[in-house]
This record gives C-alpha cells, structure tokens and sequence, in this order.
C-alpha cells in the first residue's frame, strides 16, 4: 500500500517538475534569444532616446511585438511590472519531492549500487542530500570570488570539481542514481542563483528605484552573469534528468568521462545556437559538435575496462543485452521499486498477482520475457513490454545473465 502511494505521488510530482521545468527552460531560452537578438540604437539617430538600449520586432499571433528595452525612469516605473521566478522555484520544489519520493522514500537503497560498495541506504541519502548543498557552497563561492574576473579559470575550476563530484558518487551509487544526482546538484544550484542572485539583485535594483535612484545597470549585470550560467546548464541538465531512458550510457563502466564529454557537447551545442545569427556555419558546427561527442563515447562505451574479467563468460552477452534492451532501466540492481530485483531470481518461488506460487525456472524466465502478461508478479502493475520479437539466440544469452544474477 504504502509503495502504490509513493508511485501515486511519483505521478504528480514528475508531471508537475517536467511541466514547472519547461515554463523556466522555455522562459530562459527565449528571454537569452531575446538579449542575443537586441538592435542597439543607432549612432547616427536623428532623435535618439538616451534610455533605450535596443529593440525587437517578433511575428506571433497575427501581429507584430515590439519590444524595448530601456533604462527605467524611477519616476516612471511601468505598472505591471512582471516578475520570473515561480517557474524555477516550482521546478526545485517538486524536484526535491520527486527525489524523495522515487529515490530516499525506500531507505536510500535506490541511489547505491551493490556491487560497488557496502555503504547504508541513510548514507546514501545523507551523501546526496549533501552534495546538493556542497556544490552550491563549492559552486557559489568560486563564483563570488575574485576568480570571478578570468571566467575561463573560474569555468575551468567548475568543470574539475564537478567531475571530482561525479567520481565520488560512482563509487557508491548505480548509474541512474549517478545521473539524477548529477542533475539534482546543478539543478539546484540554476534554482539557488535565481533565488540568491537573479531575484535579489532585481528587489535591490527595484529598491534603489523606488528610492529616486536613477537605473544603475551593475545590479543586472551580476543577475545576468548567474542567468547565463543557467542558460548553459539547460541542455546538461535536462539530458541527466531523462537518464533513466538512456541505460546504454548510464551503465556505462566509465560514468565520469562519459558524463563529461556529454556537458561539454551540449553547452556547445548551445553556444553554437546562440550563435546561430553571427557565425555561418554554426549548423554544420552543431552536426560536428554531435558526431565528434557520439564518437568519443562510443569509443569510451568500446574500450575494454580493466577489471572487467567476467568479459568473457558466458552471461556477459546476455547482460549486455539486458542494457541494450532497456531491461535495465526498469529492472535496476538492489531497487525493487519499478520491477521486481532480478537478483536470486533463478530457482525461487514467486507470488503472482492471483496469489499463487511458481517456480522460477527456466521456461518461467523465458515466459516472463516474451509473455510478461502471461504471469503478473504480486505487487507490480503489469507494465513490462513483450520481447516475442527477440531471436533465439538473444533470449537464451539474457536467460543465462538472470541465472548468474
Ligand atoms: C517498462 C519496464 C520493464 C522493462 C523494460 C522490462 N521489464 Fe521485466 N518486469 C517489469 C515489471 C513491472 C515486472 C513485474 C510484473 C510482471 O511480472 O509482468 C517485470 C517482470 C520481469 C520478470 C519476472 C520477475 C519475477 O520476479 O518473477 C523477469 C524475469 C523480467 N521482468 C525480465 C526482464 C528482461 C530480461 C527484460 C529485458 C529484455 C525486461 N524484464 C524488461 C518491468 C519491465
């Protein structure tokens, strides 16, 4: 009963972070496109407006909108003034209970993987809640310190600790976990510079305003740099938190270079977006940027790891399979939260959903994989899609990779 509840919970607060975290993605690429895009005033104008700092013209709805913008006369102060921020505090409010409820509710043993380490569940929530602070501390105070001057350097400090970051998690936590932990410590971080920098930085300029003060354009460019961080946190972001659809890279051996090839990628995928207006080939870059990332993960995925000695066994095809398949990302090492933990499958008794009791064998196994309807573990919706499609083959490598389990 009590699981049925969380996975109810786990419904609301995923649509609600998806829906919250596209209004504030949405909302940060079109207002950076609109920053980009800005015509300033020209030089030679015969009347010029000392507040305006550039223009906009955009075809929607049967119309053109122009946009302004311009330095704020205190005397003046437009009315309504609309404010951003709700977007992102939603989308970290229902991230931090979707975190809860699909990864600590069970005691933390989501997040780990077994075969890794021997740590406790509370740990592992412990660890991760942790490093949701410490990165925002780490991340912060580069960003607050001189270093702040030479961004190449203070960009450069970033990327290193969070790899270091990366490293330290994969040594307790599955690769799922790894991911959205990744994402959840960035994630906050982009929701933290709003609430911290962008939004109190903007009460500060509205503040002094409201004072008499005339604009004073120094408390948007510190809101602006922590908005452009965001800006290029998106891609990086969103592809860790649609991890748990990408099991070929999450299980992948080497989870730190393949991780940071992949933000590296997107933020220049971005960049080159960005300069989509200035540079002419920035498509072609794009197409390049993607083929030279799949090509340097696909030689990382290749490449033998060292300890792998089991290569060679016999169920080593069939738990290849069990990745490449998607097996793995419903089916996930130590969690029974999605589908039942295969470990110990082979030979034991299982409840159905009617109640009554089957041994596990081999022709059970084989059934569960062409037919998973035919017989509906207790406790699970019947939600598995069947592999009739798979060759003979395949099937009996996965069938000897649920026996070693
Ligand atoms: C979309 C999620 C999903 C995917 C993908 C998936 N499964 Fe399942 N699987 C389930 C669920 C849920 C159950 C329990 C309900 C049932 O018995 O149908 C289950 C049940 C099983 C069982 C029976 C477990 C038991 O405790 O008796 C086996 C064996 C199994 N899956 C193997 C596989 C293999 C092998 C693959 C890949 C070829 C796979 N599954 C892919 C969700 C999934």
């Amino acid at each position: 009963m009590e699981s049925e509840i969380a996975g109810w919970f786990a419904v609301i607060f995923r649509f609600v972070h998806v829906l919250a975290a596209i209004m504030w993605i949405g909302n940060s690429l079109l207002f950076t496109w609109m920053e980009l895009n800005l015509i300033a005033p020209r030089a030679d104008e015969e009347n010029p407006r000392p507040d305006l700092l550039g223009h906009l013209d955009m075809l929607h709805g049967g119309g053109v909108l122009h946009l302004e913008k311009k330095l704020i006369d205190p005397k003046a102060i437009p009315v309504p003034l609309h404010w951003f921020m709700w977007q992102s505090y939603t989308t970290w409010i229902s991230g931090v209970l979707l975190l809860i409820v699909a990864f600590y509710s069970g005691g933390g043993t989501a997040l780990l993987d077994a075969t890794r380490t021997t740590v406790s569940g509370g740990t592992a929530i412990a660890l991760s809640a942790g490093g949701i602070v410490v990165w925002w501390l780490v991340y912060d105070t580069i960003w607050r310190s001189k270093l702040k001057d030479k961004p190449a350097g203070a960009v450069l400090l970033s990327f290193v600790l969070l790899l270091a970051a990366v490293d330290f998690f994969s040594g307790h936590f599955n690769g799922r976990a790894l991911y959205l932990q990744t994402g959840a410590m960035l994630g906050s971080a982009m929701s933290a510079n709003v609430f911290f920098h962008i939004i109190r930085n903007q009460k500060k300029f509205m503040a002094s305003l409201k004072a008499g003060e005339p604009h004073d354009l120094k408390y948007g460019k510190q809101a602006k740099m922590r908005s452009m961080h965001n800006h290029y946190m998106t891609f990086p972001v969103l592809f860790m938190m649609l991890a748990a659809h990408f099991p070929q890279l999450t299980s992948a051996a080497r989870a730190v270079p393949v991780l940071a090839v992949v933000i590296v990628a997107l933020i220049a995928v971005k960049h080159l977006m960005n300069s989509r207006y200035h540079f002419k080939h920035w498509l072609a870059a794009i197409f390049g940027t993607f083929a030279a990332a799949c090509g340097v993960i696909a030689l990382l995925l290749a490449a033998p790891v060292e300890a792998e000695g089991i290569a060679l066994s016999p169920a080593a095809g069939g738990a290849k399979l069990f990745v490449g398949q998607g097996c793995a990302a419903c089916h996930q090492q130590g969690s029974s939260q999605l589908a039942p933990d295969l470990a110990g499958i082979f030979n034991s008794e299982q409840v159905l959903a009617d109640g009554s009791k089957v041994m596990a064998d081999e022709a059970y196994l084989l059934e569960s994989i062409r037919q998973p309807q035919a017989k509906v573990v207790r406790g699970y919706a019947a939600a598995m899609p069947s592999y009739m499609h798979l060759p003979e083959d395949d099937l009996a490598k996965l069938l000897e990779y649920l026996k070693s389990l």
